[in-house]
């Protein structure tokens, strides 16, 4: 059985929907997942790298759990890449922890899919290159995307939409867990 660890990297969590609602339910779908909520821990806090390079060794799967935010990730998550993906642990000549490990980015979107995803192609390939690159220069494997659009914090008090984020979040949690199936 493959040992499932999920980094959460909302900057700030009282103020998600989507992101809680996706975290509650993987945690029902995948009872041994170990969730990692780095606004609980680390803002304005130091990041206690042994811990976060330990949970990564023991993980066979790695999930990037986070809002799109300005078009990229949470400063938060790249912070925790910064200081946990040291020179020695996940790169270099000795630098092997990551190696042979697969990660997942599974992220929610405000805008509608067709900003992203249209004729001019797959804008979510360009704008996370740099994390599947990452992957790449460490050595593990990137296994994947999964995305859910049209959740953005500004529909949230509208009629109905506590409803749909919660039915998107289901969704979600669905595709991102079968996708672990297949690894
Ligand atoms: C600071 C900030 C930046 C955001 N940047 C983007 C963006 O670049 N593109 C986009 O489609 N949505 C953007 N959004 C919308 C979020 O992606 C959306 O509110 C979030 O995925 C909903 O999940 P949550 O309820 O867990 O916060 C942004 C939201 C915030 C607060």
């Amino acid at each position: 059985m493959s040992k499932v660890l999920v980094i959460s990297g909302h900057t700030d969590p009282k103020d998600s929907v989507v992101n809680n609602e996706i975290l509650e339910r993987l945690s029902v779908a995948l009872p041994e997942v170990e969730i990692v909520r780095l606004a609980d821990l680390y803002t304005h806090k130091p990041i206690d790298v042994a811990r976060e390079q330990q949970r990564l060794v023991e993980a066979d799967i790695v999930v990037f759990q986070f809002p799109l935010f300005w078009f990229s990730i949470p400063s938060l998550l790249q912070r925790w890449i910064e200081e946990v993906w040291l020179h020695g642990f996940s790169h270099g000549s000795t630098g092997t922890a990551l190696k042979g490990k697969k990660l997942i980015l599974s992220f929610t979107v405000g805008a509608p899919e067709e900003v992203y995803i249209n004729a001019n192609g797959n804008a979510f390939d360009k704008l996370m290159f740099a994390q599947m690159f990452a992957a790449g220069f460490t050595g593990m494997e990137f296994a994947g995307m999964v995305h859910t659009c049209s959740v953005s914090y500004a529909m949230r008090n509208e009629p109905g939409q506590a409803e749909v984020f919660k039915a998107k979040a289901d969704d979600h949690v669905q595709r991102l867990t079968a996708l672990i199936a297949t690894l």
